[in-house]
């Protein structure tokens, strides 16, 4: 139930955030979550965090580096690289480099998370594996 108001909440807000750059082209990242829940981060990940949201969402929503395919570390230097380059970019040597530690420690965290949930998965479905134990007794009861 909480996790339908959380959705629709964060609707809402993405609707906003989309209301408000109208006029941007979009990327399809830019409908996904526009943060991240950096709560079980280090304290120095949440900082970098800060840095990250405050210089990365000045041109495009944050949803965009948030739900990019960008992952590889090298891939997310570049990415941060071709972005500081950026006319008016505003982000200096020292807020690049907090902003790719934390996109390519965010990057790991992401793999941990697909990892782990599809490792639920598996074991998501033990009433379909009791079914066909069960199947498989009936069937062995059957013939004896
Ligand atoms: C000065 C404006 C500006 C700032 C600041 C900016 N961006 Fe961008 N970003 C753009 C524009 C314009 C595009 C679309 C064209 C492009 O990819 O160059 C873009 C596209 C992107 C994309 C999609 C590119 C792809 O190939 O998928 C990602 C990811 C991205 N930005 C991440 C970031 C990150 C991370 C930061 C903060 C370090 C950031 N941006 C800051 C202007 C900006």
């Amino acid at each position: 139930m909480n996790k339908i108001l959380i959705v629709a909440a964060a609707m809402t807000a993405l609707l906003w955030t989309g209301a408000a750059r109208a006029d941007d082209p979009t990327f399809p990242a830019d409908n996904g979550p526009d943060s991240i829940d950096v709560s079980k981060y280090p304290k120095d990940q949440q900082e970098n965090y800060k840095v990250f949201s405050e210089k990365c969402s000045r041109c495009h929503t944050l949803a965009r580096p948030i739900n990019t395919s960008v992952a590889a570390p090298e891939d997310w230097k570049a990415t941060v690289e071709k972005m500081r380059r950026k006319p008016r970019s505003g982000i200096s040597d020292d807020a690049q480099k907090q902003i790719a530690d934390f996109l390519i420690y965010n990057a790991g965290q992401k793999k941990v998370a697909a990892s782990t949930s599809a490792g639920q998965k598996s074991v998501a479905n033990p009433s379909a594996a009791q079914t066909d134990a069960k199947a498989v007794s009936a069937g062995a009861g059957a013939k004896n």
